[in-house]
């Protein structure tokens, strides 16, 4: 039965009902709305509108509800309740008659959808933050079982420095840090109880809004009743934090997919993420790696359809904003896969080291080197990388490696190279120098990754604490 009634002499179209329902979608949150229940029936009674025996009932009809939605028992589809806030009421008052009619006292869908969709939103926030702790040390794992292997570097998709694979790998280590971080940002703000706002102006109930705020988890209550049941920036955040990680998972895929391509041929996937060509028997086709770069498209637009959503809404909720549930729920659920996915990517991950070396050795990746052996010789920068240009256009011409040119060819170009360029010019050399903090020599690198490990380590305990 509808919620608004007695206001009304007509039933509401089947296409308004569709239009309007949001159960379909929204029964994702039926535990925290069972929850927002349990502590709004103890705010009730702090108020005086229940007495205590009424409010354990009231809990016990709420928990064994709560029962059957863990257990996946219940056919919320069944009921042809408009929301979930309505299908919870209609199920106590089925159970316990006029006392179910009683808890909605004092209390709007609109403090209550907020309440319930912040808690969802936290809830999910930990798990998403979970699956970045084990991709990490999924990432981490693959950084140490490749130690010391040597690929090249690259910009504008060129070879450029030489690096370590393990380099790479803590590359993206700092980008999950961070993505983790932007969670705990998001859970600090949205940590706030909009329960007991009403439906904009507030209640009149004496219920006590910072104990239903602590008995739900919340740091605190919102302290503005028309912003606290209008605002969605909780979810928008939310949609940024899974679109900047996913932005991060697709570039992690998108130079998986090049390093797995038949022209790079610098690593192997396993069987295990890959398929293969209903037509072509030879190919493995990167799959889980190619749409953890495309199910981007779905989760930024998700961010981009909440946005223009709320656009110029005026205060305070508008109906609208039932459309915050579905573009979210759905970027949770990608984002989570993803990472998931990612994990079990890296986990079966080989680098074929002979390849990467090879490939590192060639496309003058030194080129550099021969330009910082000069600037040791006083000559300035500037002039010592126009003379290193002309060694890679000498050394192309004849089909070799910088180092295979002669010194008379280098004493040709500038009297200053000598016999002790060579050692500058060889791989180890090239990425030993590196050896500032932040580089990729296999001293800073060996060091960084102890110290990532140990940040883990710590992460680990603080979220299992
Ligand atoms: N299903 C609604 C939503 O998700 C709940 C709030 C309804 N409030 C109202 N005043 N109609 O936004």
């Amino acid at each position: 039965m509808a919620l608004w009634g007695g206001r009304f002499a007509g039933d509401a179209s089947a296409m308004f009902k569709q239009v309007n329902d949001s159960l379909p979608f929204d029964y994702v949150m039926a535990a925290e709305d069972i929850t927002g229940s349990i502590a709004w029936s103890k705010g009730l009674v702090r108020a005086g509108v229940l007495n205590d025996q009424e409010q354990q009932d009231l809990e016990a009809c709420l928990r064994a509800l709560l029962e059957q939605v863990e257990a996946g028992s219940v056919d919320f589809s069944a009921s042809g309740e408009e929301d979930i806030h309505s299908f919870v009421e209609a199920y106590l008052t089925d159970k316990l008659g006029d006392l179910g009619r009683k808890l909605h006292t004092g209390r709007s869908r609109n403090d209550q959808v907020a309440t319930d969709f912040r808690l969802w939103c936290k809830r999910h926030l930990a798990g998403l933050k979970h699956d970045l702790i084990n991709l990490m040390d999924a990432l981490l794992k693959c950084a140490s079982r490749h130690d010391g292997v040597i690929m090249p570097g690259y910009t504008h998709l060129q070879r450029a420095q030489p690096v370590l694979f393990t380099h790479w790998c803590l590359a993206y280590n700092e980008m999950l840090k961070r993505d983790i971080t932007r969670i705990d940002d998001c859970v600090n703000r949205l940590n706030q109880s909009p329960l007991g706002c009403g439906a904009l102006a507030g209640t009149t109930f004496a219920v006590d809004r910072e104990q239903l705020a602590a008995e739900l988890g919340f740091a605190g209550p919102c302290l503005n009743s028309l912003d606290a049941v209008s605002d969605r920036d909780f979810v928008l955040e939310l949609l940024f934090c899974a679109s900047t990680g996913m932005m991060h998972l697709s570039r992690m895929a998108e130079d998986l997919i090049f390093y797995n391509s038949g022209e790079a041929g610098f690593l192997q996937l396993s069987d295990a993420v890959t398929s293969g060509s209903s037509l072509m028997p030879q190919k493995k086709n990167p799959d889980a790696l190619e749409l953890m770069r495309g199910k981007c498209g779905r989760v930024f637009g998700h961010l981009q359809g909440l946005l223009v959503t709320m656009k110029g809404l005026p205060l305070a909720y508008n109906k609208d904003m039932q459309e915050d549930k579905e573009g979210a729920i759905d970027a949770v659920n990608q984002y989570h896969i993803c990472l998931c996915i990612g994990s079990e990517v890296l986990d079966g991950l080989s680098v074929n080291q002979d390849a990467t070396r090879k490939a590192a050795q060639q496309g003058y990746a030194n080129a550099t080197e021969l330009a910082d052996y000069l600037v040791g010789k006083g000559v300035p920068f500037r002039t010592a990388h126009d003379i290193s240009g002309q060694a890679v256009v000498r050394a192309l011409a004849k089909g070799v490696a910088l180092e295979e040119l002669s010194v008379d060819e280098f004493q040709s170009l500038h009297p200053q190279i000598q016999d002790d360029v060579y050692p500058w010019l060889e791989l180890e050399a090239v990425v030993s120098k590196r050896n500032q903090p932040g580089g990729t020599s296999h001293a800073m690198v060996t060091q960084a990754l102890y110290v990532e490990h140990e940040y883990l380590d710590k992460l680990k305990a603080s979220v299992s604490s």
